[in-house]
């Protein structure tokens, strides 16, 4: 043998050997949305999954940007183009019912829900939102609530200003603390926080009923009750900050938290970075109340975990939904994620005193879901639907407004 073929030889093996190493290590990859700031709850499940699955590396794929604006759009094209990733946040409810689900990219979990005794532990409401098509599609790891107008007790003594109890209160509280020098009293972030924003407006101007009648299709999206709530929105809109469009939602909080503005309606992951990431103590540092006129009622949404046909690494991901849908997984993940488990056995004492707030409202109160984040519209709606707000933000023409949202409901054949 030449020294030149030994040579060859010597790297072909090295080669073989390498690739039989990569082989045989298992991996698991997960997909979401859940970096920086968004990411201390998640990486503390994971932790767990390493500490359960030693042999298992888990690569931690995020797309930054909040409810998913970014990951969604690189999801689809991993989905489309035959690479899935091994499990993937995703809303329960119409985002992945509506997208993955009619496309027939996903696995059925019922029998996974079956054997490990999940039909008892998650409440029904939460499972019926999760099946379609005669299966259960994804594992939920959590309750969030979409509905919370947040605020710094200390501000409002200081300015003599109680959390508005309806969105006419708002109007008023809001000219009051604009009297003071608040110029703009309401926080705001960048584009999906505005419709975050209009959901919780719209609860307050229709009420759970007719809320939910939007997407049954008992109430449509041009009825004379629709009309006044995007003129109420429009109001609203007079009392936030011109910069909105730059801020992230949690530079919104902060904003907040400065004392540049009194409010910040956001869904309770708000509550998760105030806690977890500030360090601030509920009731002190950040107070809370239902945004205006949605007292009683809990607008909820889930972040759940799917599983798509045709995966790398199926073992690895089934392990992953089991620790996902435990109740100590459960109980990992939430209390520092800012939301209540999905589960109902979960232990109060793991809880900060707002999470403890909101399991009791959720218990207690009438519970709609969130068109923002997945529950009750699916995204070929959403999305044109954050056109019609694009649209509106310049013209702050509410009819046309109401009418553009009708036409896409009737395309889209929503309730049907
Ligand atoms: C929601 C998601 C939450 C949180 C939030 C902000 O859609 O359900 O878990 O991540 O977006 O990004």
């Amino acid at each position: 043998m030449t020294r030149r073929t030994a040579f060859f030889l010597v790297v072909a093996l090295v080669s073989v050997l390498g690739a039989a190493t990569a082989r045989g290590q298992e991996k698991l990859e997960i997909f979401s949305w859940w970096a920086g700031d968004e990411g201390p709850a998640l990486q503390a499940l994971l932790d767990r999954y390493a500490a359960q699955n030693p042999s298992i590396a888990v690569v931690n794929s995020t797309v930054t940007g909040g409810s998913g604006v970014n990951a969604r759009a690189v999801l689809k094209t991993r989905m489309l183009g035959g690479d899935p990733p091994d499990s993937f946040q995703v809303h329960a409810g119409q985002e992945l019912i509506g997208t993955w689900v009619v496309a027939n990219r996903m696995e059925d979990l019922t029998s996974l829900f079956k054997s490990e005794g999940w039909m008892n532990q998650f409440p029904p409401g939460l499972i019926a939102l999760l099946s379609a098509k005669g299966g259960i599609w994804s594992v939920p790891v959590n309750i969030h609530r979409s509905n919370v107008m947040w605020y710094v007790p200390a501000n409002l003594k200081k300015w003599g200003v109680t959390p508005p109890k309806t969105w006419d209160e708002f109007l008023t509280t809001c000219a009051a603390l604009q009297a003071q020098g608040v110029k703009a009293p309401l926080a705001l972030g960048e584009n999906w926080t505005v419709n975050h924003l209009w959901e919780s407006v719209a609860l307050g101007v229709l009420g759970p009923d007719a809320w939910s009648g939007l997407w049954s299709g008992r109430v449509r999206m041009d009825d004379a009750k629709v009309v006044k709530v995007w003129e109420t929105f429009g109001k609203v809109l007079a009392c936030t900050n011109a910069d909105a469009s730059g801020l992230s939602w949690q530079q919104a909080t902060d904003r907040m938290l400065k004392g540049d503005s009194a409010f910040n309606v956001m869904g309770d992951w708000a509550a998760g970075y105030m806690a977890t990431t500030l360090k601030l103590k509920p009731g002190e540092g950040f107070g809370w109340a239902a945004s205006p006129g949605t007292g009683g009622t809990f607008m909820m949404l889930s972040d759940s975990f799917g599983l798509p046909k045709g995966v790398k690494h199926h073992n690895a991901a089934q392990k992953w939904l089991k620790l996902l849908g435990s109740r100590e997984g459960q109980d990992i993940f939430n209390p520092l994620k800012g939301s209540i488990a999905a589960r109902l056995d979960s232990d109060p004492a793991k809880y900060n005193a707002y999470l403890q707030s909101a399991a009791k409202d959720w218990k207690v109160n009438k519970v709609v879901g969130s068109l923002v984040h997945g529950a009750v519209a699916p995204e070929s709606f959403a999305s044109q639907f954050g056109t019609v707000m694009e649209i509106y933000l310049g013209s702050k023409n509410a009819q046309a407004a109401a009418s553009a949202s009708r036409a896409i409901a009737d395309q889209v054949g929503l309730g049907k």
